[in-house]
C-alpha cells in the first residue's frame, strides 16, 4: 500500500505535498517523508509515525524547492523508523515507492558487490541503487529507469525526481495504482485521483508495466516495451473538499451514522420501488439463466460482505457459489470454466489480491462482476461490469459503510439473478424488495441503541477475549463483528458459527468470557437458542443482539440485551452491522484507542 505523490511545478510544493499525503493517509501511516530540488539539489525531510509528525519538522526545518515527491508508508519491509522512511535517495536521485520489490535481495547483492552502500532495510532502497547504477554507467535519468525498470520484479507504484533535473518527475507503474494529473504550467503523480484533487480534476490512469515522463509542460507515456503510447485523459469526480467528520469525534463515527443515509442513496439506485422490484443501473455482463456456478473473492470486510451474500444467491437464484479470501483463492489454481462467472467484492478497487483474482478469471474465460465502492478503481474498470455501492469516500480504516452498502447491492444483484433465472416469481420479488426498502428506517431506529451499546462497551472494554457467535447470514456478520473489535481495541476477538461452537471453542467458554450473540428472530433462531443454553450452562456472559421477542423467547439471563427493532429476518445483516460496529467503535473509544488509524494497519491494501 502507501500512497505516493509528485508534483513538478512553479511554486514551491513541500506544502502541497503534505496536503497531498493527508489525503492518502488511509493507505498508510507508519511514517512520512518528502524530497525537493532545491536549487537543483536534492533535500529530504522524513518522519516517523503520522504524518504530523512531518508536519510539524517542516514548520521548523520547511524545504523549498518546485519539484517534489512524497510517501506516507505501510511498512513491509523494514521497521517503521525515519531510516526506513521513504524517499529513498542516492547522490543522483530520490524515489518513493508502494508496493513489493520481490527480487530485491538478489539485486542488493549484485549492487552492493559493485560498491552500493545500503543504509536501510527496505526493499525501495535497491531501485534507488540501480538507477543510480545505470547513470553512473553513463545513462541520461530517463534511459537509466527504462533499463532499471525491467529488472524490478513484483507489484510497484514509483515516482523519481533527480539531481540538478529542475524540469522532470519520472512515474511507473507495475501492478499499483498510479495516476497523472494536468495543471497549468504544471503537472502531478499520485496514488488516486483523490490525493490530486485539490490540484486538479484532469487525470489519466497509467496501465500496468506503463511509465510516464513528465515536465512542467507535459507528459508522454511508455509501455513495457518502452514504446511512446498514447492514454486517455479523463475528468475526475474526487472532491477536492477534505472530507471532514462533522459533528462526531471520528469518522468512524460519522460513517456508522450515515449508514441509513448510504444504504438508502444505494438501494434507490438499484430497486425500481414503485414497482417492486429490482432494476440494475447495468447490464449484467452474463446470461444469468445460463451460468452454472458463482465464484466470489474478496479481503477483509468485503470477505464477510461476499460470505452474505452467497447465502442470499444460494437462496434466491438456486445457484451455488463458491467462495474465498482473495489471497487462497489466486493462487490454488481453481479449475473455472466460461459457463461460471466471478463476483469480486472491493471497497478500494485497488485489492492487489483481489485484482489478482479477477484478472485470473478473465484468464479463465470467465465474466467478471465486481461490487466496488470507487468507480475509477482499476477493479472498477477491469471488470466486465462494475456495480457501485454509492457508500462515498470511506476514510475510516475499519470499514462501516462499505460493508453494508455491499450487502445492499449483493441483495439486489441476488434478487436480480434469481429473477432472470425463473426462480423468483414477481410476488416474492415484491416481498423482498419491499423488505430491502425497509432496511434504511431500521438501521436508523438501530443507531438509538447507541448509548446502551456504550455501557455494554465499556464492560467489554476490560476482556482480553471476546467470541461472536450466529448462525445463517449471521454467521458471517458474527465474522465481521469480531474483525472489527480486534482492528480498533486490540481485544482477542473470533466469530463462529454458533453450532460450531461445541466442535471446539466451547472450552474456552468460562465467567471471563463475553459471548456476543447475533440472533434475529429468522428461521434459525431456535437451533441459536439451544447454542446460548449451552454458553449459559457454563457460566458464559451472554450479550444478546436481538428484537425483544427472541430475548424474551430464549428465558435466558443474558447479561445484556441489545433490542433491536421487529423486522422481516432477511436482510437483518444490514441492519445487524449497525450494534456490532458501534460496539467495537465504543470499546475502542473507552480504551482511548485511535479508532480512525489503527496500528498496523492501512484502509487499501495493494501488496499481496
Ligand atoms: C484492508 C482494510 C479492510 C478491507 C480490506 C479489503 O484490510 O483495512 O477494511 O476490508 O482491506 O479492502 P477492499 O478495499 O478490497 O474492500
Amino acid at each position: 500500500m502507501c500512497g505516493i505523490v509528485g508534483i513538478i511545478g512553479r511554486e514551491p510544493v513541500a506544502v502541497r505535498l503534505v496536503e497531498a499525503l493527508k489525503r492518502l493517509e488511509y493507505r498508510g501511516y507508519d511514517s512520512a517523508g518528502i524530497a525537493t530540488l532545491a536549487s537543483g539539489r536534492l533535500e529530504r525531510r522524513r518522519a516517523e509515525g503520522k504524518l504530523r509528525n512531518l508536519a510539524a519538522r517542516l514548520e521548523t526545518e520547511p524545504l523549498a524547492g518546485v519539484v517534489g515527491i512524497g510517501h506516507t508508508r505501510w511498512a513491509t519491509h523494514g521497521r517503521p523508523t525515519e531510516n526506513n522512511a521513504h524517499p529513498h535517495a542516492s547522490r543522483r536521485l530520490a524515489v518513493v515507492h508502494n508496493g513489493i520489490i520481490e527480487n530485491f535481495r538478489e539485486l542488493r547483492e549484485e549492487l552492493t558487490a559493485k560498491g552500493h552502500v545500503f543504509a536501510t532495510e527496505t526493499d525501495t532502497e535497491v531501485v534507488a541503487h540501480l538507477v543510480t547504477d545505470e547513470m553512473d554507467g553513463g545513462l541520461a535519468a530517463e534511459a537509466a529507469v527504462a533499463a532499471a525498470l525491467p529488472r524490478l520484479k513484483g507489484a510497484f507504484a514509483l515516482a523519481f525526481i533527480f539531481q540538478g533535473e529542475n524540469d522532470l518527475l519520472i512515474g511507473a507503474r507495475q501492478g499499483a495504482p498510479l495516476a497523472v494529473g494536468y495543471g497549468e504550467g504544471e503537472m502531478f503523480l499520485g496514488s488516486d485521483a483523490l490525493a490530486l484533487a485539490p490540484f486538479t480534476d484532469s487525470i489519466t490512469y497509467l496501465e500496468d508495466g506503463d511509465w510516464a515522463v513528465l515536465t512542467r509542460d507535459g507528459v508522454s507515456f511508455r509501455n513495457a516495451a518502452g514504446e511512446t503510447v498514447s492514454r486517455a485523459r479523463q475528468r475526475s469526480q474526487a472532491s477536492a473538499f477534505l472530507i471532514d467528520k462533522g459533528n462526531h469525534r471520528h469518522f468512524m463515527a460519522k460513517e456508522i451514522h450515515e449508514q441509513p443515509e448510504v444504504v438508502g442513496r444505494t438501494l434507490a439506485h438499484y430497486l425500481d420501488m414503485s414497482n417492486g422490484c429490482v432494476r440494475l443501473p447495468f447490464e449484467l455482463p452474463f446470461d444469468a439463466s445460463k451460468m452454472t456456478r458463482v465464484t466470489l473473492a474478496a479481503c477483509g470486510t468485503a470477505y464477510y460482505a461476499g460470505l452474505i451474500g452467497k447465502y442470499w444467491i444460494e437462496r434466491y437464484a438456486r445457484i451455488p457459489v463458491e467462495i474465498d479470501v482473495a489471497s487462497e483463492y489466486r493462487y490454488r489454481e481453481a479449475p473455472l470454466d466460461s459457463s461460471g462467472v466471478m463476483i469480486v467484492v472491493s471497497q478500494s478497487g485497488e485489492t492487489a489480491d483481489t485484482l489478482a483474482c479477477l484478472r485470473y478469471a478473465k484468464q479463465q474465460g470467465q465474466k467478471v462482476l465486481s461490487v466496488v465502492n470507487v468507480a475509477t478503481s482499476t477493479i472498477a474498470r477491469e471488470s466486465d461490469a462494475a456495480a457501485l455501492t454509492l457508500a462515498g469516500p470511506e476514510i475510516g480504516v475499519a470499514s462501516t459503510k462499505a460493508f453494508t452498502c455491499q450487502l445492499s447491492v449483493l441483495a439486489c444483484l441476488a434478487i436480480a439473478i434469481g429473477r432472470a433465472r425463473g426462480v423468483l416469481t414477481p410476488e416474492r420479488e415484491r416481498e423482498l424488495v419491499s423488505d430491502l426498502i425497509a432496511v434504511p428506517g431500521l438501521m436508523a431506529e438501530a443507531t438509538k441503541r447507541e448509548p446502551q451499546i456504550e455501557q455494554v462497551a465499556a464492560a467489554l472494554s476490560k476482556a482480553s477475549d471476546v467470541l461472536y457467535l450466529g448462525r445463517g447470514t449471521s454467521f458471517p456478520l458474527a465474522l465481521e463483528g469480531a474483525l472489527k473489535l480486534k482492528e480498533i481495541s486490540y481485544i482477542h476477538a473470533e466469530g463462529y458459527a454458533a453450532g460450531e461452537l461445541k466442535h471446539g471453542p466451547i472450552a474456552l467458554i468460562d465467567e471471563e468470557m463475553p459471548v456476543i450473540v447475533i440472533a434475529p428472530y429468522d428461521s434459525v433462531y431456535e437451533k441459536t437458542v439451544s447454542n446460548m443454553q449451552e454458553v449459559a450452562a457454563r457460566g458464559g456472559r451472554i450479550i444478546l443482539i436481538a428484537d425483544r421477542r427472541a430475548a424474551n423467547e430464549a428465558a435466558i439471563d443474558f447479561q445484556a440485551v441489545v433490542a433491536m427493532p421487529d423486522m422481516a429476518p432477511d436482510f437483518a445483516p444490514i441492519v445487524y452491522a449497525v450494534p456490532a460496529q458501534m460496539l467495537a467503535y465504543h470499546t475502542a473509544v473507552a480504551m482511548g484507542k485511535d479508532v480512525d488509524q489503527p496500528r498496523n494497519l492501512a484502509k487499501s491494501v495493494t501488496v499481496e
